[in-house]
């Protein structure tokens, strides 16, 4: 079994968190101990002097996760910004050894681990760091989201090809928010042959910043098979 999972988008808002949560709650419910990752965060809020990250709340919330917002989420910017720019906007940079650190602690504590990226795949998180690297050092297959919007075949296959240059190992894409968007899937399947893990409608009960999921877990759950993401392939 892979010790865990790296959901990443193909863009920013195409719905990595609503996704992340539901695998783990998938994850959670074949008897497994499942944590939940968002290394780097912007954009957060300030609550009582702490600042906090609506995906990890959501995160969190889908596992009823216990574990320290500081090992989820080891960095959390206030500037919604790319993270090297609101880094730098709030004096510093980011660093790194506090993820792998966290990272590892997680890792240790569960029999699985979902890690929610930020942006796409080529973000970057220092000089030398991009979004891609944190998968490779973690050492972890993607999931990529994908979402049906004018220039999304695009930054769908663009995300395919810059993975696969990097060696990263791909489980497979999850097109969510769908609305008729039949004909998009078809499309990408056309110039990929990476396998499609399943299809995500547009859920009206589902809100990350109000922390609500509706029944997309239980959607999930129907809709696609988990142990193609638990599975390692040898
Ligand atoms: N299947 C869905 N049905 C309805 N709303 C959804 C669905 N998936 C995501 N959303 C909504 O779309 C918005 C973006 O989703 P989400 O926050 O999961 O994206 P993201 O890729 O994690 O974004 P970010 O780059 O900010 O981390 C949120 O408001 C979320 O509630
Ligand atoms: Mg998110």
């Amino acid at each position: 079994m892979e010790k865990g999972i790296f959901v990443t988008g193909i863009d920013t808002g195409v719905g990595k968190t609503v996704i992340a949560g539901a695998i783990a709650a998938s994850i959670k419910t074949h008897g497994l101990d499942v944590g939940v990752m968002k290394p780097v965060a912007t954009g957060a809020r300030e609550i009582e002097g702490k600042l906090v990250s609506d995906d990890v709340v959501y995160l969190k919330k889908t596992i009823d996760s216990t574990d320290d917002d500081d090992l989820v989420n080891p960095i959390c910017l206030k500037p919604a910004l790319a993270p090297t720019m609101a880094a730098s906007k709030t004096g510093g940079s980011i660093d790194l050894d506090k993820i792998w650190k966290a990272y590892r602690a997680l890792a240790a504590k569960h029999d699985f681990v979902v890690v929610e990226g930020i942006g796409g795949l080529m973000v970057p998180i220092d000089d030398n760091t991009l979004v891609a690297d944190m998968a490779l050092k973690m050492g972890l297959a993607l999931v990529i989201v994908s979402k049906h919007y004018l220039g999304a075949i695009n930054h769908t296959l663009l995300t395919l090809e810059y993975a696969r240059s990097r060696n990263l190992r791909i489980k497979g894409i999850i097109f969510n928010m769908l609305k008729n968007g039949e004909d998009f899937v078809g499309e990408i399947g056309r110039f990929t042959s990476v396998p499609v893990l399943g299809t995500i409608p547009f859920k009206e009960n589902v809100c990350v910043e109000e922390c609500e999921y509706g029944d997309i877990v239980e959607h999930f759950r129907r809709e696609i098979n988990i142990s193609n993401i638990m599975r390692k392939e040898t």
